[in-house]
């Protein structure tokens, strides 16, 4: 999950990262009394899962309460990326003398951590890595030792933060490792960190990524930082059954078991696609090992209930799961969903008792049910009834 700036900024605060106050608001009238409260010169920002905000105009210095409504009323409602602005934050505004950058994440390749630095903020850090690669220091730091204060000087060294400086910021790296770690994230990373013009150290942009995994197990208080308003109520519906959901553009609804062989169908059903019409898959979804009549209900209730969807291809490849489960987790499932059922489906069953399967789909006969014996033969059937 990723984290709003305003919920990294109060994260940070948490573990004693140095960051400016800042208050959230969902309306004009509540920017204006969020810049009266803090006073000053403040900076009205979009609060959206997405960089490149301030380019997008969803950044904007105001120096009275009056200016900060005016922001507000010009950045909320702003689309950034697809991403509709529907809360700010107001942040106390800083004097900045320099812009620096700094994140640490999980480098999966390498199994290992990496951080990385620039004594060189300011400009995107995708840009400067592609422009200026000697100016972003990257250092593996090994998790099991962390990024003590030693460490965090080599970090900074790297990035070439003048002698005086790296005294400064180091203490700030290790703060921010703190955050990385006793919150489980993956991605820690402030653009800018900067000095401000009394010689002190800020974190005035935060994103934070964190570890779904974790946060399930051992940090139960990270449900309440999920966007419940922002999910689609398909994908939310899914995860409340517990299924492997996500939501694509296409007319034809995906079912199968295991992740890589729903790769593979949606490749499968796009290219298929191409010949009629270009009809695309509508969805990921794994319902794993034991599709139970149960899981292949809520499965299908949550594909149909995708009113894009026009057709249903059900792919499985039965391994320690054998094709009968299978089968009759599709027929009962049928029946569970009664009159709710109502759009055509393929199903391609392979692999452990098939024959036995598809022999309960054949005396089943279920009028909306097609059997197709190999997965491109069920991807064209799949396409051709989506594009009808
Ligand atoms: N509180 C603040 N006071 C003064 N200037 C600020 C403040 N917050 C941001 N800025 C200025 O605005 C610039 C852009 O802000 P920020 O980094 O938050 O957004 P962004 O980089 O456009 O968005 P993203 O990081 O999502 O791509 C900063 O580099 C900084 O110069
Ligand atoms: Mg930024």
């Amino acid at each position: 999950m990723d984290l709003y700036e305003y919920q990294a900024r109060d994260m940070f605060e948490k573990h004693g990262v140095p960051v400016l106050a800042g208050i959230v608001a969902d309306t004009p009238a509540e920017a204006r009394a969020a810049a009266e409260k803090l006073g000053g010169v403040t900076v009205v920002k979009a609060q959206v899962k997405t960089g490149g905000r301030g380019k997008a105009g969803g950044v904007k210095v105001a120096k009275t309460p009056d200016d900060a409504e005016a922001a507000a009323e010009a950045i909320l409602g702003l689309d950034i990326k697809g991403h509709v602005v529907k809360r700010l934050m107001v942040a106390a505004g800083a004097d900045i003398a320099q812009e620096y950058y700094f994140s640490v994440l999980l480098d999966r390749s390498n199994r290992s951590y990496l951080s990385l630095a620039s004594y060189e903020g300011g400009m995107e850090i995708e840009q400067l890595a592609e422009e200026r690669p000697e100016a972003l220091a990257r250092i593996e730091v090994d998790p099991l030792d962390g990024i003590t204060l030693e460490k965090a000087k080599e970090i900074a060294v790297a990035a070439k933060f003048p002698a005086e400086l790296v005294d400064k910021v180091a203490p700030v790296f290790v703060k921010l490792y703190e955050v990385y770690t006793s919150e489980d994230a993956t991605l820690v990373e402030v653009n800018p960190l900067v000095l401000t013009g009394a010689g002190d150290i800020v974190a005035l942009d935060g994103k934070i990524s964190l570890d779904d995994n974790a946060s399930e197990v051992r940090h139960h208080e990270h449900e309440a930082l999920e966007d419940k308003g922002a999910a689609d109520p398909l994908e939310a519906k899914a995860k409340a059954a517990g299924l492997n959901y996500v939501k694509l553009d296409g007319e034809v609804g995906i079912i199968g078991n295991g992740a890589g062989l729903v790769m593979s169908t949606l490749d499968v059903v796009a290219y298929a696609g191409e010949n009629h019409g270009g009809v695309k898959p509508a969805n990921f979804l794994d319902i794993g090992g034991g599709a139970s009549a149960e899981v292949m209900a809520a499965g299908l209730d949550v594909i149909l209930g995708d009113p894009q969807v026009k057709s249903v291809f059900v792919n499985v490849f039965g391994g320690i799961t054998s094709c009968v489960a299978v089968a009759n987790g599709i027929v009962k499932a049928l029946e569970i969903l009664g009159d709710a059922a109502t759009k055509p489906l393929v199903v391609r069953l392979d692999g452990n008792q098939v024959e036995e399967g598809r022999a309960i789909l054949a005396a089943a006969n279920h009028p909306l049910v097609t059997i197709a014996t190999g997965m491109d033969e069920g991807a064209d059937k799949a396409a051709e009834l989506a594009s009808k």
